[in-house]
């Protein structure tokens, strides 16, 4: 049987936490200049002003470096000891983005694998780096959100065009005691794979999007999934001092807030300044709040997503005294 003291020593707890963005930026005025759309669409119906989009010299394995090279500069020293990279946009279908990763951070000879989970795969990321913490794998796990979303849409399709950005967002996890702060709570994962065709991408340039029934799944799993994750941790949504939802629509998480009994201003949110990021939606919006102020340690935090797959998931964690040096903006080389 194992010791409680054993089982407290093997929660996974946040210690690091970085982001990338592209420093290419395009305005809601760049894309009315080529679709037809207004600027007042947009905003109204998506909270959406701009987005970073990379260049065909920022690859989604260099972004997650630069995410994860800042997660480790600004976090506690830890020898990581295994990488996951969520992405739906890898650079090749084989190999994976993850090894390339960890060498490019000099950790070749870690275990590093990649997972794709749509804009759910950074909660599937965190459960799989706390899974391999308990199963003695690793001590400490690089865990990485990355996405090129800008390449999945038809350029000349103004229904999706406007919705998708480039980034990456990345922490580092460590072995713990359950009540660090920074510990992950419970995390709550689902799928249903007969919403299959709501949202697909056969191949980059081909995305088919059904927005309003996306948006309606969208608003009812992430409020099931985030109400399931604080009962699991113990919290009553009435305890959550910063609701970290993933960034499709400000209208979404607004709605997710409300039914969640929410205070809006407990919700926070950056999908105006970089639009949908995919996988790397919610460290990206950890790494920028922390860094501004807006998540500050001992607020109880809830990350909730929803993606293509369909899948979704949330969990909690107790921020932790972390706060990245710069904000993410400027993926290296060209900020
Ligand atoms: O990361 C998870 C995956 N993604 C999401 O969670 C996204 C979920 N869905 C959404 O965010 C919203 O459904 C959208 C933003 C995609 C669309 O908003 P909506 O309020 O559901 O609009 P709609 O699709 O019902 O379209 C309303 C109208 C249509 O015109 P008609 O048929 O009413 O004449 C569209 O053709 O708006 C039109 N429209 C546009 N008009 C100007 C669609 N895109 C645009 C556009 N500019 N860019």
């Amino acid at each position: 049987m194992t010791a409680a003291s054993e089982v407290a020593g093997r929660a996974a707890v946040v210690c690091g936490v970085g982001a990338a963005l592209p420093p290419h930026i395009v305005t809601n005025a760049d894309l009315t200049a080529r679709l037809d759309t207004t600027d007042e669409w947009i905003r109204s119906r998506t909270g959406i002003t701009q987005r970073h989009v990379a260049g065909v010299d920022l690859s989604t394995t260099d972004l997650a470096v630069h995410a994860a090279a800042q997660a480790l500069a600004d976090g506690e020293p830890v020898t990581v000891e295994a990488v996951v990279v969520a992405t739906t946009t890898p650079d090749r279908c084989c190999p994976a983005t993850a090894p390339a990763v960890a060498t490019r951070l000099g950790l070749t000879g870690v275990p590093a694998h990649d997972l794709a989970a749509g804009c759910t795969g950074f909660l599937y990321a965190l459960a799989t780096a706390a899974g391999l913490i308990a199963a003695d794998t690793a001590q400490a796990v690089l865990v990485v959100g990355a996405d090129r979303l800008a390449t999945l849409p038809d350029p000349e399709d103004r229904t999706t065009v406007p919705l998708f950005g480039d980034g990456a967002g990345a922490v580092v996890l460590r072995r713990g005691g359950a009540d660090e702060a920074g510990a992950l709570g419970p995390v709550v994962l689902g799928s249903d794979g007969t919403g299959a065709d709501l949202i697909r991408a056969p191949r980059p340039g081909a995305l088919y999007m059904d927005g309003a029934e996306v948006f309606r799944h969208a608003v009812d799993r992430m409020s099931t999934a985030s109400r399931q994750a604080a009962s699991a941790a113990g919290w009553n949504v009435t305890d959550i001092d910063r609701l970290i939802p993933h960034q499709a629509n400000s209208r979404i998480t607004s709605f997710v807030a409300r039914q969640l009994g929410i205070p809006d201003d407990r919700r926070l949110g950056n999908v105006g300044d970089v639009g949908n990021t995919g996988a790397a939606s919610l460290p990206l919006l950890l790494a920028r709040s922390a860094a501004d102020g807006r998540l500050e340690p001992g607020h109880r935090t809830l990350l909730t997503a929803f993606g293509a797959g369909l899948t979704w998931g949330a969990t909690t964690l107790t921020w932790p005294g972390l706060s990245p040096t710069r904000r993410p903006e400027g993926a290296g080389h060209d900020r």
